[in-house]
C-alpha cells in the first residue's frame, strides 16, 4: 500500500508551472475575474471516453462560485479519450460582488447521462488559482479504477483514472466525486502517509475519510455535498495545521451506507478455499487486451485490487511480466522458456492450457483456464 501511494505522490507532483503551459496548449482565455476554468481529462483506458458531466465549482467559504448545469452545449459532447477537455464557465452572477478573490477550491464532477467516464484528472483554474487532482488519489482510496498511459504536464507517471456512470450500467458504483481541490499537492500527500509510533497509518483518513476533501457518490445531491466550515490552516512549510479537520466517516472514498458490493463478496469469501465464481465481474470490456510496457504499471497490483475495474491486463517491462484476467482477478505468467503452462501467450493473445498449474490455490473450485478471445488490443510504451 505504501509503495503504491509513494508512486501516486510521485506522480502527483506536477508544478503550476506544467500545468499553466499544459493548459495554453489546450487553447481558451477566460476572464479570470468573471469565469472558470475547469478541464477535465480523461485518459486512455479502454473505453474510458464517455458522456460530459454537469460540473460544480464552489469558491473558499463554500459558495457556490459557478457551474455547468444548465449549459445544455455541454451535454451534446463528448469527452475523447487522451484529450483534455477545457469548460470555461462563467462565473454566477453577483459572485465578484462578496470578493475578489474566489478562487476554485472546490469541484464536483457529476454524471448526468449514461455512458461512463473513467477519470484521470481535474485541473480548475480561475482568480490567479490553478489546481491539479489526479485520479490516483481516488484510487488510492478505494474509487473503482485503470491504468491509463496518458501523462499530463511534465509528468511521467501517467495517472489512474476513476470510473464514473451515472447509471450504474456494468455496476459501476459511483456517478459523481466531489473535490477539495487545494488538498492535493505538495507536503500534504506526506500528511496522508503519516504512520504513528505504533505503525499505525493515521494518514490514510485525512484522504479517504473525509467527506469535504473527496467524496464519490452513488447518487450526487448538491445539499449533501459537504465544504469545511472555514478554509483550513496551513504551517510554514505549506503542511496541515490540523491534518485531522474534517475526518467524519467509516467507509473510504464513499459516504457511510454506500453499498460496496465488494465488500460483501470479502465477507462471503472467508471460506476457504475461495469460490471465485462469486467473485464480482470487474471486466466491462472481455473483447479488448490492454498491453502495457510502461514500468510504472503492474497486472498484479491491479489484479489484487478489489476495486479495480476494466479490460484484461498484460505488463511486460524489467519489473514484471504478469497477465491479469480481469474478469476473475486471477494471476498468471507469461509464457517463455520457464512458463510453458497454463501461462499468456503473447503471440496468439490467448492462454496457454497445458496442464493445470495455476498461480493461486482456487483450483479446488474446478476453476479451469480462462479462453480469451480479443476482438481489439492497445499497446502502451
Ligand atoms: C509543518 O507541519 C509538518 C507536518 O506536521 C512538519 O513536518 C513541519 O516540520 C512543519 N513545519 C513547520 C515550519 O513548522
Ligand atoms: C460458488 O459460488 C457460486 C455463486 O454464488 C455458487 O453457485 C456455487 O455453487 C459455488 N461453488 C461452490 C463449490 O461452492
Amino acid at each position: 500500500m505504501a509503495a503504491s501511494l509513494i508512486l501516486g505522490a510521485a506522480g502527483l507532483a506536477v508544478t503550476v508551472l506544467d500545468i499553466a503551459s499544459f493548459l495554453q496548449s489546450l487553447g481558451g482565455t477566460p476572464d479570470p475575474l468573471k469565469q472558470t476554468q475547469v478541464t477535465l481529462v480523461i485518459g486512455n483506458a479502454p473505453n474510458s471516453e464517455g458522456s460530459i458531466p454537469d460540473i460544480y465549482v464552489k469558491g473558499p467559504s463554500g459558495f457556490q462560485l459557478a457551474h455547468s448545469s444548465d449549459k445544455s452545449f455541454f451535454k451534446d459532447g463528448h469527452l475523447e479519450g487522451s484529450q483534455p477537455k477545457t469548460f470555461i464557465i462563467d462565473n454566477d452572477p453577483g459572485i465578484d460582488f462578496y470578493t475578489q478573490t474566489n478562487q476554485p477550491q472546490y469541484v464536483s464532477v457529476v454524471m448526468t447521462q449514461g455512458d461512463a467516464i473513467c477519470l484521470s484528472a481535474v485541473i480548475a483554474n480561475g482568480n490567479g488559482a490553478t489546481y491539479t487532482w489526479k485520479g490516483d488519489m481516488g484510487a488510492q482510496c478505494g474509487a473503482e479504477w485503470y491504468e491509463s498511459d496518458f501523462a499530463i504536464g511534465n509528468s511521467n507517471v501517467p495517472p489512474k483514472c476513476v470510473w464514473l456512470d451515472s447509471d450504474h450500467s456494468n455496476n459501476i458504483v459511483a456517478s459523481a466525486v466531489s473535490m477539495h481541490m487545494t488538498d492535493f499537492a505538495g507536503p500534504l500527500l506526506g500528511q496522508y502517509q503519516e504512520k504513528d509510533e505504533a505503525g499505525d497509518n493515521i494518514g490514510d483518513a485525512r484522504l479517504c475519510k473525509n467527506s469535504a476533501r473527496m467524496t464519490f457518490y452513488h447518487e450526487f445531491e448538491y445539499g449533501n455535498w459537504k465544504s469545511f466550515r472555514e478554509p483550513l490552516n496551513f504551517n510554514e512549510s505549506g503542511a496541515f495545521e490540523d491534518p485531522d479537520l474534517g475526518i467524519d466517516r467509516q467507509k473510504r472514498a464513499y459516504p457511510d451506507g454506500t453499498e460496496l458490493p465488494w465488500e460483501n463478496v470479502a465477507k462471503e469469501k472467508r471460506s476457504y478455499p475461495r469460490n471465485l465464481s462469486q467473485k464480482r465481474n470487474m471486466n466491462h470490456q472481455p473483447d479488448h487486451l490492454t498491453i502495457s510496457y510502461l514500468p510504472s504499471h503492474s497486472a498484479r497490483r491491479l489484479c489484487e485490487s478489489e476495486t479495480s475495474r476494466g479490460a484484461d491486463f498484460l505488463a511486460v517491462h524489467g519489473k514484471e511480466k504478469l497477465f491479469c484476467d480481469m474478469t476473475r482477478k486471477h494471476l498468471f505468467d507469461v509464457c517463455d522458456e520457464t512458463h510453458t503452462q497454463a501461462c499468456f501467450d503473447m503471440d496468439k493473445q490467448e492462454m496457454r492450457d497445458v496442464g493445470v498449474k495455476i498461480r493461486r490455490r482456487d483450483m479446488s473450485f474446478g476453476d479451469v483456464v480462462p479462453k480469451k478471445n480479443y476482438k481489439t488490443h492497445s499497446e502502451w510504451k
